[in-house]
């Protein structure tokens, strides 16, 4: 009989923790197992850990314990020559942002395509489709530091995917958008899922993880309270309807 086995690990934490000098436990042994193609949320209140998980999973921040495994790096042994391929393979939208203030809306989302050598034909047709979908077309040409606060989240949105990276991290990535514009970031968050991307999105906000049927961590002190039901290939699979209401 045909049995579906669950999709391999892309994200594997084992008792990870990290401190900050002089007392700061920011995190606590956290372990859990992200499945290829899986869309899931961590939520906690502010100060949970969330920003803090999303920095050792990107390694933009190292661990103080434990061992984590991303697309097939050992973080633990990635040395600094090897940290962008890594890096090709996620994308992260950071909840403050991290625009090149001096520098138009095309060319912050068109830097995540060149540093990954795309074709330039290649990189204007994406930036001009990213733009489309997240309602921001007439801002190609405006400065970063010129938009207003959801202007400037969804071009770091656009810049974390337009590489197509294989996972996506988007820490609060609605947080500055109003219903229509959270509806749009959902949307091309849930293509992204159809198209085979593993994404983890840390998000206060109920309206986003109540629609659909994934798999919900929530921290709180730095501890994982839950990782949510098992891995089963239900949860990896995207529901035929889903939005926003
Ligand atoms: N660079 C740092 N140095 C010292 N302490 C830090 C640093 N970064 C985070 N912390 C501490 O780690 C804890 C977790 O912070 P983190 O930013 O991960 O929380 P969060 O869940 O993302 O909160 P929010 O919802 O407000 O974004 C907090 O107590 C914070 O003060
Ligand atoms: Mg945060």
């Amino acid at each position: 009989m045909h049995q579906d086995l669950p999709p391999p690990p892309i994200i594997e934490l084992i008792k990870v923790s990290k401190f900050y000098p002089p007392d700061v436990e920011a995190l606590s042994d956290i372990s859990f197992t992200v499945a290829k193609g899986e869309m899931l949320y961590l939520t906690g209140i502010s100060g949970a850990g969330k920003t803090t998980l999303i920095q050792l999973i990107s390694r933009m921040e190292k661990e103080s314990k434990g061992v984590l495994d991303v697309a097939g790096f050992d973080l633990g042994k990635l040395n600094h020559r090897s940290i962008h391929l890594l890096r090709r393979k996620i994308g992260v939208a950071y909840q403050d942002f991290k625009l090149l203030p001096n520098r138009n809306v095309a060319d912050n989302i068109a830097i995540s395509m060149e540093v990954v050598h795309q074709k330039k034909s290649n990189i204007a047709e994406r930036v001009r489709t990213l733009l489309e979908q997240l309602n921001l077309s007439k801002k190609y040409a405006t400065l970063a530091g010129e938009l207003s606060r959801g202007e400037q989240q969804r071009v770091a949105i656009a810049r974390a995917v337009a590489h197509h990276p294989e996972i996506l991290l988007a820490d609060e990535p609605t947080g500055n958008l109003d219903a229509e514009n959270t509806a749009r970031v959902m949307s091309l968050f849930y293509q992204l899922n159809r198209q085979g991307c593993t994404l983890l999105i840390a998000t206060h906000d109920k309206s986003l993880y109540r629609v659909g049927n994934r798999r919900i961590m929530e921290l709180r002190g730095g501890r994982l309270l839950s990782a949510g039901p098992p891995l089963t290939t239900s949860n990896t699979a995207a529901p035929v309807v889903e939005t926003l209401t």
